[in-house]
């Protein structure tokens, strides 16, 4: 890929299970940038998983922390930052990522997601009787939202992390 220097911080959104962690990663290591996670933030300042921090404080106190954390990751140098499923829902945290950042959702069908955290245990919004039908519901709820970040690339189950990295740099 061309050579590129981020004058904007790069903010990936979309769905649990869409692979912003392990493709924000790539992008940051391509462009030498740093890499931050809204997710690892919290856990690292709460000293808890993400789950147990849904369990003891709620899931309006984890908001309310995901967006201060993503306030500060936007307002040091450029960075990649991977942001936590629900974060682009809220008014506030689009209105300072388009204020402040690029915004590129990391777009995946449902089987693919689907695919991906029917095995793990760590997302405390799965944690349904039927978590399939979640799943579903908030994708579907979802996806109007998403669609208001100002980039998109889809993800696929056949495309390597490497390439995927390639296609966001390259949007
Ligand atoms: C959430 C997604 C999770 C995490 C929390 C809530 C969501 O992040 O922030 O479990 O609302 O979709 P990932 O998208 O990294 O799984």
């Amino acid at each position: 890929p061309k050579a590129m220097t981020l004058t904007r911080p790069l903010v990936l959104v979309g769905m649990m299970g869409a692979g912003k962690t392990a493709i924000g990663g790539a992008v940051a290591r391509k462009l030498n940038v740093n890499f931050l996670d809204s997710d690892e933030e919290l856990v690292r300042a709460a000293d808890r998983s993400i789950a147990e921090i849904f369990d003891r404080d709620g899931e309006a106190f984890f908001r309310a922390r995901e967006t201060e954390v993503i306030s500060r990751l936007l307002d040091g140098k450029p960075a990649v930052l991977s942001t936590g499923g629900g974060a682009f829902l809220s008014e506030t945290n689009r209105a300072l990522i388009d204020d402040k950042a690029v915004s590129v959702w990391l777009k995946a069908d449902l089987p693919l997601l689907w695919s991906r955290v029917r095995h793990k245990t760590t997302r405390p919004l799965l944690r349904t009787d039927d978590p399939l039908a979640t799943l579903t519901e908030i994708y579907e709820a979802r996806t109007p939202i998403y669609a208001q970040a100002q980039l998109n690339v889809e993800a696929r189950a056949e495309y390597s992390i490497d390439d995927m990295a390639d296609q966001v740099i390259a949007t």
